[in-house]
């Protein structure tokens, strides 16, 4: 579809199913040299291995890559993994996790869990990625998966909206750090966007009506939708675009 991604050796967490696996497929759409798709499981859902084949099927390398986000020795593994296509370039730090039970009563066992996913795991993946980008005296560009939920609170996701706060500052603390180094740290902030977690959090899937008809567009957003925003990140087009979260959610977090 275009070469925006020219060259660019891409990983994406979470990228079996839903966000992420858009993500990997419009990657490749892209251009990208290669992209290593890698989830803590191969399957359910639409699946690490049908997402390969429909990049290979773009004529574009690709790997899928098991990974448990929360685990540095992981992370690590994965990003070490880069190597044999040149090192990465863009590190999309996606994988995140919504509760079966948020809010003010959020069980400690349920927070911890959560904020090892949403948190840990992706200051893991920026910490390994840029540490391989400055070793190999690359630039770079970090994409972290934030959230409207990490800019607006809401009562039902107090655990969630927590951790994708944290998200979207540690874009903002890592875009100085890493800055000097020529490594861009962007968050993407996605509204309301029809995918299995959307669908299948309780709470959640019932407020997305109420979301959609107050969305400007008046509708939810489509994955894919997600994936031309972290290209457009990811690709040189954005590069004087470091620190930002970039609201992707139809107009919804402008209006009141
Ligand atoms: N769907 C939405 O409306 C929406 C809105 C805002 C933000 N987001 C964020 O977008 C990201 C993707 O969400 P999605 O809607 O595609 O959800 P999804 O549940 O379809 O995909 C999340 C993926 O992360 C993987 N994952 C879970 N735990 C992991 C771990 N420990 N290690 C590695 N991978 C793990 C899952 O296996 C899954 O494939 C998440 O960070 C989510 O918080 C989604």
């Amino acid at each position: 579809m275009s070469e925006l991604l020219k060259g660019k050796v891409m990983i994406v967490t979470g990228a079996s199913s839903g966000i992420g696996r858009a993500i990997a497929i419009a990657a490749a759409r892209h251009g990208a040299k290669a992209v290593i798709v890698s989830d803590i499981a191969e399957a359910p859902r639409e699946g690490g291995e049908p997402t390969t084949r429909e990049i290979q099927s773009l004529g574009v390398p690709t790997r899928f890559f098991r990974t448990n986000v929360s685990q540095r020795s992981e992370v690590d593994a994965l990003v070490e993994s880069a190597a044999e296509f040149g090192g990465v370039d863009v590190m999309v730090c996606n994988a995140g996790i919504t509760l079966r039970s948020d809010g003010a009563d959020v069980a400690e066992e349920d927070y911890r869990r959560l904020m090892a996913v949403n948190l840990d795991g992706v200051l893991f993946g920026a910490q390994a990625a840029a540490r391989q980008m400055k070793a190999r005296a690359k630039s770079g560009s970090i994409v972290l998966m934030g959230s409207m939920g990490g800019i607006s609170g809401a009562g039902m996701t107090v655990a969630y909206s927590t951790s994708k706060g944290g998200v979207v500052l540690m874009a903002k603390a890592l875009a100085d750090a890493l800055g000097p180094d020529g490594i861009r740290v962007n968050s993407v902030c996605p509204g309301t966007i029809d995918t299995h977690l959307l669908r299948t959090t309780p709470g959640i899937a019932e407020a997305a009506e109420e979301f959609r008809k107050r969305t400007p567009l008046r509708r939810l957003g489509k994955p894919s939708e997600i994936g031309d925003a972290v290209v457009w990140l990811g690709s040189d087009l954005s590069s004087y675009v470091t620190g930002i979260a970039l609201f992707v959610d139809g107009g919804l977090l402008s209006v009141i």
